[in-house]
């Protein structure tokens, strides 16, 4: 079989090194990829969100089936145009894609079908929402409508400060057009959860959890990053809240879904906090979550391929989805500076031992020199039998992983073995 695998960081990389398990797996195709994924993947320049350019190269080659795993080709309908060529693939189409692509469309679905999350109002016009913050409980969450890259998500923790929020995205575009509609929510606490779900619009059947490090400092502190590693499972998430989540959210969810004729098949990623009333929805995504996707598949003990095939064919009730009873921990390497500024270009050395455990995220070939050009470079995955194990291993395994100016928290994992 020849595969195609949209998307180029490290949660891609990590999905390719899973998919090449299958013994039936020929070439896999990735675009863009990157330097590193250039090693397990036939790599072609062509963008993630160049949907046409995409359908091109897909018309030109046999592709058995594909894997669209970031957020704005799937938004922008890449799988529609896809199955449009005859092209199976793995995760939703455009209309499902909307609960991670609109915000204010996924909580009007959670208020409508009565999914837990944080309270909110909608506002399409800066005077009102400014209007809102006079009364607004503090510390109070500013969210752009629309995909920002994470970076979307303003906690304020004063009025002065919400209100300088609401006026950059609505009156001072700093968000884009994504900022034009903002969701102002109430402010939840409780320790965070990330399930991702395999799903075939019928069944639901969610993988490990895990914990990312969403700040980029240690003891979460800094500015949020994309994510700066992972741990799974997540020592909070118990049986018994899994099972709650199970009947108050994911079935809801995709009940939900299949009731506004908006079927969603793929991934569907739940951001959770569990509050002291209970888990609440933070976020949808609408595809694997990166780094989570580095710890998660790693435990996958049954193959990938065979379970996203499942979720297209909707034989989902009928497929094994296993996972080791095991831990792992995801050490991310990045660039100083990030999610700010930072300096790209630094060769990348790795020892055997790390190159085999380590996803690469940002870094392009320059010849036969892999040279960073990201802010988050490589994840580097370490499995072992207790959580403590893996987040050592991670961490040792990570040290051979060497650019100049890599910079990594040194606490991953820190507060889950404390939980
Ligand atoms: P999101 O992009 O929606 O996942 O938000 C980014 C981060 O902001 C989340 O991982 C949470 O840590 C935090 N956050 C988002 N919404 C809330 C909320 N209603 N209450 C507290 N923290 C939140
Ligand atoms: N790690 C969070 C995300 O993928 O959105």
């Amino acid at each position: 079989m020849n595969l195609l695998v949209i998307g180029g960081g490290g949660r891609e990389h990590a999905i390719i090194r899973s998919l090449k398990k299958n013994p039936q797996v020929q070439t896999i195709y990735a675009l863009p990829g990157n330097g590193g994924i250039a090693k397990d993947a036939t790599c072609y320049p062509i963008s993630a969100t160049d949907i046409d350019g995409i359908v091109a190269f897909a018309k030109e080659h046999t592709i058995d089936y594909a894997v669209v795993a970031p957020d704005d080709p799937l938004v922008l309908g890449c799988v529609d145009k896809l199955n449009e060529i005859g092209i199976p693939c793995f995760g939703p189409k455009a209309n499902a894609a909307i609960i991670e692509g609109s915000k204010a469309f996924s909580k009007d679905l959670m208020k409508k079908y009565a999914i837990p999350t944080a309270s909110y109002e909608i506002f399409t016009e800066l005077d009102k929402a400014l209007a809102y913050l006079e009364t607004a409980e503090i510390p109070t969450v500013i969210k752009a409508d629309g995909l920002a890259l994470g970076k979307g998500v303003i906690i304020a923790q004063t009025r002065e400060e919400a209100i300088e929020a609401v006026t950059d995205m609505m009156a001072n575009a700093k968000f884009g057009k994504s900022g034009s509609t903002v969701v102002i929510e109430e402010f939840l606490t409780g320790p965070e959860v990330s399930v991702l779900a395999f799903t075939d619009g019928k069944t639901v059947k969610p993988m490990v959890s895990s914990m990312d490090h969403k700040r980029a400092g240690d003891n979460d502190t800094g500015l949020n990053t994309g994510g700066m590693g992972t741990v799974a499972p997540n020592p909070y998430y118990t049986a018994d809240i899994a099972e709650q989540c199970m009947q108050e959210i994911f079935l809801p969810t995709i009940n939900a879904m299949n009731a506004e004729g908006r079927t969603f098949k793929g991934c569907l990623y739940f951001g959770l906090m569990l509050t002291p009333k209970g888990p609440k929805v933070i976020e949808y995504n609408c595809r694997f979550g990166d780094p989570e996707t580095q710890v998660v598949l790693p435990l996958l003990e049954s193959d990938l391929l065979t379970v996203m095939q499942a979720t297209t064919n909707g034989t989902l009730a009928e497929t094994e989805v296993k996972f080791a009873d095991k831990h792992a921990c995801c050490v991310v390497t990045a660039s100083a500076g990030y999610p700010e500024s930072y300096q790209k270009g630094f060769e990348i050395t790795f020892t055997p031992e790390a190159e085999a455990h380590t996803y690469v995220a940002g870094a392009k070939l320059e010849g036969s020199k892999l040279l960073t050009s990201g802010g988050r470079v490589t994840g580097t995955t370490a499995v072992a039998d207790t959580l403590a194990d893996a987040v050592k291993e991670a961490y040792r395994i990570a040290d051979g992983v060497q650019f100049e100016n890599a910079y990594r928290r040194s606490d991953i994992g820190r507060k889950a073995l404390q939980a």
